[in-house]
């Protein structure tokens, strides 16, 4: 680990490098909470190129945050649309109208009282906190992942929660305390225009000299993100089996993977949501008599999101007179351990 001087170092040479290099953004220009907070909250979704263009279109619409608070919802998501993720924007104008409304147009001033605001986590509040009343709060985001990652040579994934926390620490430890919005400054746009994701001019680079990935050329490697399981889509369509003695068959679950050993209905997966041919596939055939009574009890999936898989589940109900694999009294079947999914099915037929 680097010392304290060695640390200071970094911050030092940041900040140089910020002071003669830094971009002149229009929210620079000011200290104003609410401009900060809405070019923050826009950043998060775009690039600093394209996200002026929205901050000026905001900023001379809704001048102030009462500005925004009165305006029509469908205004606000007009002005944003081409942003993406449309809940952020729902998000800005239900926060502008609690400021607004309930602390009279002031932003709170500390980062544990901005954090209470919708839409704004970790770094909305560090950045307003820093920028807009000097407190002693690092921001982390990708550019900070990026710069932190490469000097110090850290190989933590950054989407992991040990590496969020292992970077929000050094972060912490490297801010400037009498001027972190300055510094959290400097490091992002250092991030964005020095420390590039790809092909950065590490010859040109102020922080060459002791800079880790540089010594060991791993620059292009860093910072090391860890691959997500992709989530996988799974058809399930459950068969309640219900014979007129009022039996009806569970199972116990064999296979490794989900829910090894609980029980479960007669379960026919499909390949796809689109598949409409439950009635002709095999697993359906052997557990269905001819002549029985199908009803497909929710046309609507029940979705159970698993995490790494999403269930897709559909519910039958197949009256017979008799059943050859029938073996629980229905009146039992809250005896049995199954999964989440089944119980409230069963909690369900019960109250019927
Ligand atoms: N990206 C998001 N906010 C930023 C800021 N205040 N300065 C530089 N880059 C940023």
């Amino acid at each position: 680990m680097q010392s304290y001087i060695e640390l200071m170092e970094f911050t030092k040479s940041l900040i140089n490098w910020y002071l003669q290099n830094k971009r002149e953004l229009p929210w620079r220009a000011t200290n104003d909470p609410y401009l900060v907070w809405l070019s923050e909250i826009m950043l998060q979704q775009t690039r600093v190129a394209q996200g002026l263009a929205y901050f000026l279109k905001f900023k001379e619409t809704f001048p102030t945050v009462h500005d925004l608070a009165n305006a029509e919802e469908d205004l606000v998501l007009k002005m944003w649309q081409g942003l993406g993720y449309y809940s952020r924007a729902r998000n800005l104008h239900q926060t502008a109208k609690q400021i607004s409304n309930e602390l009279n147009g002031q932003f709170p001033k500390s980062y544990k009282e901005l954090l209470k605001l919708k839409g704004v986590g970790d770094y909305t509040a560090s950045a307003i906190a820093s920028i807009c009343f000097n407190q002693p709060e690092a921001v982390v985001d990708g550019n900070v992942f990026r710069v932190l990652a490469r000097y110090f040579g850290i190989k933590t994934p950054t989407n992991t929660t040990k590496g969020k926390k292992e970077f929000k620490e050094l972060a912490q430890s490297l801010l400037a305390i009498n001027q972190p919005g300055i510094y959290n400054q400097a490091i992002m746009d250092f991030g964005a225009m020095q420390c590039k994701p790809q092909n950065p001019d590490c010859t040109m680079c102020p922080l060459s000299n002791s800079c880790v990935a540089l010594q060991k050329k791993i620059v292009k490697e860093l910072p090391i993100k860890e691959k997500k399981q992709k989530i996988k889509n799974r058809y399930f369509h459950y068969l309640y089996i219900v014979t007129k003695d009022k039996k009806t068959i569970l199972q116990q679950r064999q296979q490794k993977g989900i829910w090894q050993g609980l029980y479960q209905f007669p379960l026919v997966e499909l390949s796809s949501k689109d598949d409409q041919n439950i009635i002709n596939h095999d697993d359906f055939k052997k557990w269905v008599p001819e002549r029985s009574k199908i009803m497909l009890i929710n046309s609507e999936p029940i979705i159970h999101k698993l995490s790494h898989q999403h269930l897709y589940t559909h519910f039958w109900k197949i009256s017979v007179d008799t059943h050859l694999k029938a073996n629980v009294a229905i009146n039992q079947l809250n005896k049995y351990a199954v999964p989440v999914l089944i119980a409230n099915f069963i909690e369900d037929i019960a109250a019927l």
